[in-house]
């Protein structure tokens, strides 16, 4: 993005006075990169190191490291730091051993792929209250609240201290909006308003986002800092490469030139709600915001076990207005902005009374109602630019990849089921890439035997080659005897929600052995066969299979057929393609 330099204005100070830089010079990296190799490391998760990327950056001004224990427990109580400066949301970092850390010693925090981030010199090892802390941040003790999900799995100690920190996480994609504070504020100030209003989202922008931005920019005449989070938002959300692709489209289309910024935060949300809200306005003012939006149901969890919202829909607006003063962020609050059909335009729908339609923008549902069936999201719902761009990352199910895992006794009729099937599918459009057990052993698996350990390598082999085929779009038939129930369940991990459909071909075992087909079981009988599944080794059943099949009551066509018919109903195959012709494979 190119600034023209000349017009600048001043922008509103960072929250704090000045902004935080934690990142050492270049001529001193090489050397603390030898020390900080010597010391003892933790590895960062995701989340802790988008935390001290904002740190380092400024953008969680005037923190500069992660909190200590009066800061901690302040912030928890009183949404304050020890020295009084609303902050509402802890910044920690939790180890599970406190023996791998001293107090007075540096340790290297890297990422989790090991790259050296920083070095603290470690000042303080504490435990948290996480119970206080889930109660006070996100309101809720409820499992179902993904931070206090999470939290569980945190560890038991927190620890602070100086940072210095080496490098940022580094990023290969859409590096031109990836901006630090200072570079989002040069941005702003050449565009020549000092009013900015900063949007937070995590969705593609809908026809709502639109109008509630518009307005805001219009009622205050400021520009807009259009500030999607791409650091962690919440599970089951549209994948950020989507969105960006989205924003793009909608910044160069849907704004007057000149009027708007598109910059990405590496923020990892906590979708508390409230807190969060409060949160988000003071961290744009360190962008350079002086104005901040928050409409319905910002920073939403959704609802909790029982199925009521965490949050009323304006409960962030209303404690982040209150808390506007103490944070010099203006806050913009919207009630729900619906549609209105008769108008062609959006409203509060507080100020309406007539007929209106809304969407809810969660990926999960979006792509269950549209996506997933192939339909377009309507105009008045998005622009068609991001319609189209929603279409492509998520195709119709039919064009989504898929896994049959066809699992049962050495002569069940997995093969020929399985085969079958892919021939069924080939007649119905799709390509299909067939991973059977005794074909994978001659090539993928060369050299694996039927230990147990070899046999579960097979599978996991299996597995990855099926995931990413089904990644990409694949149609992939998987036909092995696969006898651990856990080695398929990590399978069935591999894949996305309702891509692995497993099948499990129910034939008795006297009735695989009458077959023996390939005399394998009269082998194993005479003892020439060790670990053979169903004589010296066991086979455990599926606990809930997809689908069950029945192979001494129904021929392996007629079994294909249901398999097909299933497939259909699920959208995996169009359905209104021509019944296969079952009668010509008998
Ligand atoms: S959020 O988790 O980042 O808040 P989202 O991207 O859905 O989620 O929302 C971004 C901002 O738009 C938030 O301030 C939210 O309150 C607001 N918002 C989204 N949809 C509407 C709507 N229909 N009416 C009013 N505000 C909305």
């Amino acid at each position: 993005m190119v600034f023209d330099q000349n017009e600048k204005v001043t922008l509103i100070s960072p929250y704090g006075g000045k902004l935080i830089d934690l990142l050492i010079d270049e001529a001193d990296r090489d050397s603390l990169f030898s020390y900080s190799t010597s010391l003892r490391s933790i590895q960062l998760t995701r989340r802790q190191a988008c935390d001290l990327e904002m740190m380092t950056v400024g953008g969680f001004s005037p923190i500069d490291r992660f909190m200590s224990e009066s800061d901690y427990r302040s912030v928890v109580r009183d949404m304050r730091l020890s020295d009084g400066t609303v902050f509402p949301i802890p910044v920690t970092l939790s180890i599970d051993s406190p023996e791998l850390v001293e107090t007075g010693s540096d340790v290297t925090l890297r990422d989790e792929r090991n790259n050296v981030l920083a070095i603290m010199r470690v000042d303080e090892i504490y435990q948290p209250d996480r119970d206080a802390e889930a109660f006070a941040v996100a309101g809720t003790g409820d499992g179902k609240h993904p931070l206090v999900a999470e939290m569980t799995r945190w560890g038991r100690y927190n620890i602070s201290g100086q940072l210095t920190v080496l490098s940022l996480p580094k990023y290969f994609d859409n590096r031109d909006l990836r901006l630090s504070p200072h570079e989002v504020r040069a941005g702003l100030s050449s565009l020549g308003r000092s009013n900015v209003v900063a949007f937070q989202t995590r969705n593609p922008l809908h026809n709502a986002h639109l109008a509630m931005t518009t307005r805001a920019m219009n009622e205050i005449d400021a520009t807009l800092l259009l500030h999607p989070a791409v650091g962690m938002t919440k599970d089951g959300d549209i994948d950020h490469f989507t969105r960006v692709r989205s924003y793009r489209a909608v910044a160069r289309d849907a704004y007057a030139s000149g009027t708007a910024m598109l910059a990405l935060i590496p923020l990892a949300m906590r979708m508390a709600g409230p807190r969060e809200a409060v949160w988000h306005a003071l961290i744009r003012r360190n962008y350079g915001a002086s104005h901040f939006i928050v409409g319905r149901d910002h920073a939403s969890p959704g609802v909790d076990s029982s199925g009521v919202p965490f949050y009323s829909p304006s409960a962030a607006g209303e404690l982040a207005e209150t808390h506007s003063r103490n944070i010099g962020v203006e806050i913009v609050s919207f009630d729900e902005f619906v549609y209105l059909p008769d108008d062609d335009r959006y409203e509060e729908i507080g100020k309406i009374n007539k007929t209106v339609r809304t969407l809810s923008l969660s990926g999960t549902q979006v792509r269950e109602d549209y996506l997933n069936m192939g339909k377009l999201l309507p105009p008045w719902f998005t622009r068609p630019e991001v319609a189209a761009i929603l279409a492509e990352s998520y195709p119709p199910l039919s064009r989504q990849g898929v896994c049959l895992w066809f699992t049962g006794l050495s002569g069940s009729g997995k093969s020929t089921t399985a085969e079958n099937v892919s021939t069924m599918l080939l007649e119905h459009g799709r390509q299909v890439t067939m991973l059977d057990g005794d074909v994978v052993r001659t090539n993928l698996s060369k050299g694996l035997g039927f230990s147990r350990k070899d046999r579960e390598t097979n599978i996991r082999r299996i597995g990855f080659v099926a995931s990413e085929i089904a990644r990409h779009g694949g149609f992939v038939i998987c036909a092995a005897v696969s006898p651990y129930r856990q080695t398929r369940n990590e399978v069935r991990q591999m894949f996305r929600d309702g891509q692995f459909i497993e099948i499990f071909v129910d034939t008795p075992l006297s009735v695989c052995e009458g077959r023996d087909t390939k005399g394998m079981y009269a082998k194993a009988r005479r003892g020439e066969i060790a670990n053979f599944t169903g004589i010296g080794d066991t086979y455990e059943i599926p606990e809930s299979p997809e689908i069950t099949l029945n192979t001494t009551k129904r021929a392996a066509p007629d079994n294909a057929s249901d398999i097909i018919r299933f497939l259909a109903t699920k959208g995996f195959i169009d359905s209104t393609e021509p019944e296969p012709v079952v009668d010509s494979y008998i």
